[in-house]
C-alpha cells in the first residue's frame, strides 16, 4: 500500500525512514515543503494554504493513508484536514500524556515550535494531563531552521535545555519531528537525569492498525 508522509521539512524524513524500516512491504512517499519551511513561526491559516494542495497531491498519487509527521500541523489543523480529506490521517502530537505518566519529579520539559505551543490542541493536552505537573517550555524557536541548515550545535541545545533539568524536569518531550535528528545529542546532554520521548514507535503502531483496517 502507498503511504504518504508529510512534514514541512527534514523532520518528516526521520519519520519516513522509521516507517520504511518497520514496514518494508509498503511504499512510502515522503514530501515536504522546502519552499516554506520552517512552519513553526507561521500562522495556521498560512500553513493550511501551503499544505492543502500538497495533501491533495498525495491523494492523487494513490496514497491510501497520510502520515502527518509534523506536530505544528497536527496541533493547529488536524480537524480541518480530516474534514477536507477522506483519506485516513495518522498524526503526531506532543507526548504530553505519556510524559505526565512517567514523571517522578512532576516536572516535564516540552520542546516544540512556537505555533505548537500556542495552539488550542496543545493547551487542551496540558489541561487534560498536567494538572499537578509543572510544564517547562524552553525557547526552541530557532531549532528547526538550524536543523534544516545542519547548523545546530550541542552547546546551543545544552543552553536551551539544561535550565529545565536544573528545575527538576525528568522527562523531555520532543514535540517537533525535526528534533528527532538531535535526539542523541539531547540524550547525551541530559544523561541519566531525564528520559527523552519521541513518537515514532507509537505512530508506527497506530499506522499498523490503520493499514490493517484498510487491507
Ligand atoms: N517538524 C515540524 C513539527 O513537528 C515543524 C518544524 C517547522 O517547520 O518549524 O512541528
Amino acid at each position: 500500500m502507498k503511504i504518504g508522509v508529510f512534514d514541512s521539512g527534514l523532520g518528516g524524513k526521520s519519520v519516513a525512514d522509521a516507517i520504511e524500516l518497520a514496514l518494508p512491504q509498503h511504499e512510502v512517499l515522503f514530501v515536504n515543503d522546502s519552499e516554506h519551511v520552517p512552519y513553526g513561526t507561521r500562522t495556521p491559516e498560512q500553513i493550511y494554504e501551503f499544505i492543502e494542495p500538497i495533501f491533495q497531491s498525495l491523494v492523487n498519487a494513490g496514497c491510501k493513508v497520510i502520515v502527518v509527521a509534523c506536530n505544528t500541523v497536527t496541533t493547529t489543523l488536524i480537524d480541518r484536514l480530516r474534514e477536507r480529506f477522506a483519506t485516513p490521517l495518522v498524526a503526531v502530537e506532543p507526548m504530553v500524556k505519556p510524559a505526565a505518566q512517567l514523571t517522578g519529579s512532576k516536572v516535564i520539559t516540552v520542546c516544540a515550535t512556537p505555533t505548537t505551543l500556542t495552539s488550542p490542541r496543545y493547551a487542551e493536552l496540558k489541561a487534560q494531563f498536567t494538572k499537578n505537573i509543572t510544564v517547562i517550555e524552553p525557547d526552541c524557536s530557532d531549532w528547526s531552521g538550524l536543523i534544516e541548515k545542519n547548523e545546530i550545535s550541542k552547546e546551543e541545545i545544552a543552553r536551551d535545555i539544561l535550565p529545565s533539568i536544573e528545575q527538576g524536569a525528568d522527562v523531555i518531550v520532543l514535540g517537533c519531528t525535526h528534533y528527532h535528528w538531535i535526539e542523541q545529542e539531547i540524550k547525551e546532554i541530559v544523561g541519566n537525569k531525564a528520559i527523552v520521548l519521541q513518537p515514532e514507535e507509537a505512530l508506527i503502531s497506530q499506522l499498523k492498525r490503520v493499514l490493517a483496517q484498510l487491507a
